[in-house]
């Protein structure tokens, strides 16, 4: 079966917040860009059209890409851009999973508003759930909205190494627009959902901000999740739904509030920097609006606080896997253990960054890194043609280090322990054999910023098995570990000065990006690469790249 889409990565021109009308990078003239619909096992095949003015690229967010490593998508890692101009065809199947996903820009900071929904129902349609049917299904993709352009905000970011250059988006979205409740919008920057009273709506959530974990309610009512990151859940109750940048989250909510009009609303959850302009209350509300109610103005659910970190660890911890027949469960043995501090730091600059030798001398600048090493993509060539023609010298070095070259206490504020900060800037892979297992424990440091850090890997789903606070402790943590139902991710939020232990199975030959999901730290360097070798056959092997590849 084959799905097709063209996406066209062209410019056109909307007025948000009430300014002039600007120049975006969208999908097809849209924001969000189109939804692809699939059913599991179906292929998908989309042409890009690259009629932007910037380098492009588009990733399959969750898509396991199996077989298919080079239609994933992160630039430099397994394809070189898409000039303007020019077209790439991606081909890839969607197995083994369904629910939602998502798919964006892979470069600069373009996928602010280069992205839009993937969803996946069963072979048998919607009648084949492991829950009853809804009446209706609704995608709610979670954004923000930034007056300036992306592109040049992440020039700016990257060549100074200061990410308070952009230190937050100008408003929140729901489906692209920011709603009514902000002082100047009006109704057609407001997304309406209409329900019918007491029927049942299956919401699609994701997370597609650059850099902003979010709350998410609706005022009276309440959710069942059955699914994070296209992988079915154990049915579990909330009025509210935490979802980080790189996550979905499958929710039915049913319409049994009196017949009305009831606003649903976001609000930031950031632990380490107050998110306190004006705009954080104001904007990223919609409306649900019963057949039948009369214009009133809608109540405003409650939000949880930017720093309600117990209201998101409850969400995020409390999850379990719908184990069911035929599903791959959590691999009991491990071939490799693996501790990754993820953070924030600093480094010495590269050539290209501004803040060198401002004065005559090296100036350090911002960076954030995995086990100190700051992630570079490399430039002349994409890792995979390199990794595929067996020619990494120049490229990429296969010493990413199992343990941190230092030990100390994590969740120690040591911004001033300079030995702590300084990162090396390289480009390292860590090399797995075909099916080998591997456990990574993430543990969150303290320097600079105490944050939690949505860390996304390629490629594959992993098992989390626990996740906690404070300095990770095998003897207390390992009696923790959910072997029996743990929740399937693509994408974890490592707690804030805390650690999570994931687990999954390299059956997938390729190179696989692993980075932060905000994206000013991956292009700070919180980032590193799985190579994954080939196994015995050809169909466990890196195929050869397609012929429209583009080239650097
Ligand atoms: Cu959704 Cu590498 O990203």
């Amino acid at each position: 079966v084959v799905c097709c889409v063209l996406g066209q990565v062209g410019n056109f021109s909307i007025s948000q917040l009430c300014l002039p009308a600007r120049t975006i990078t969208a999908v097809n003239g849209q924001l969000p860009g189109p939804t692809i619909e699939a059913r599991e096992g179906d292929t998908v095949v989309v042409h890009l059209v690259n009629e932007s003015p910037y380098h492009m690229t588009i990733h399959w967010h969750g898509i396991f890409q199996r077989g298919t490593p080079w239609s994933d998508g992160p630039a430099m890692v397994t394809q070189c851009p898409v000039k303007p101009g020019a077209n790439y065809t991606y081909r890839f199947n969607v197995t083994d999973q369904e629910g939602t996903l998502w798919w964006h820009a892979h470069i600069s900071f373009l996928r602010a508003t280069v992205y839009g929904a993937l969803v996946i129902r069963p072979r048998g349609g919607a009648e084949a759930y492991p829950f009853t049917k809804p009446h209706g299904e609704e995608t709610v993709i979670l954004g923000e909205w930034w007056n300036a352009n992306v592109y040049d905000l992440q020039q700016l970011v990257f060549l100074t190494g200061d990410t308070t250059k952009a230190p937050h988006a100008d408003a929140y979205t729901i489906n692209g627009k920011p709603g009514d409740f902000y002082n100047c919008s009006n109704a057609n920057q407001t997304y309406r959902f209409q329900v019918q009273s007491n029927e049942t709506y299956l919401l699609r959530i994701i997370n597609a901000a650059l850099n902003t974990p979010m709350f998410f309610k609706v005022a009276n009512h309440s959710f069942t999740v059955i699914g994070t990151d296209a992988a079915y859940t154990t049915p579990y109750e909330t009025d509210v739904v935490v979802v980080f940048p790189g996550q979905t989250v499958d929710a039915l909510m049913v319409a049994g509030a009196t017949v009305g009009r009831y606003y649903m609303a976001v609000s930031p959850y950031d632990s380490a920097i107050p998110q306190g302009p004006p705009f954080s209350m104001t904007t990223g509300t919609a409306i649900v609006e019963y057949v039948g109610s009369a214009e009133e103005t809608p109540q405003l659910p409650p939000r949880p606080e930017y720093t309600d970190t117990d209201t998101a660890f409850r969400f995020l911890s409390n999850l379990t896997a719908l184990v069911l027949p035929g599903k791959p469960t959590v691999p009991l043995s491990v071939d490799t253990r693996m501790f990754v501090t993820v953070g924030l730091g600093v480094s010495d600059c590269q050539p290209k960054q501004l803040l060198c030798n401002t004065s005559g001398t090296t100036r350090p600048v911002f960076s954030s890194s995995m086990n100190n090493a700051s992630f570079v993509l490399p430039e002349a060539v994409s890792m995979l043609q390199a990794h595929y023609a067996n020619a990494s010298a120049g490229v990429y070095t296969r010493d990413f280090l199992d343990q941190p070259p230092v030990t100390f206490d994590y969740t120690a504020d040591a911004s001033d322990n300079a030995t702590l900060q300084y990162t090396t800037k390289s480009t390292k892979v860590k090399t797995l054999r075909y099916n080998e297992t591997v456990e990574m424990v993430l543990q969150n440091t303290r320097l600079i910023a105490k944050e939690s850090h949505p860390m996304h890997l390629h490629g594959f789903n992993f098992f989390v098995l626990a996740q906690g606070f404070g300095n990770y402790d095998q003897a207390t943590a390992t009696p923790q570990f959910n072997l029996v139902n743990p929740q399937e991710r693509n994408t974890v939020a490592v707690p804030t000065g805390g650690w999570a232990v994931i687990r999954f199975v390299a059956n997938n030959p390729g190179m696989w990006f692993m980075h932060c999901h905000f994206d000013a730290h991956l292009d700070l360097g919180l980032a590193m690469v799985f190579e994954v070798q080939d196994g015995p056959t050809a169909e466990t092997s890196v195929p050869p790249p397609p012929l429209d590849l583009p080239q650097c």
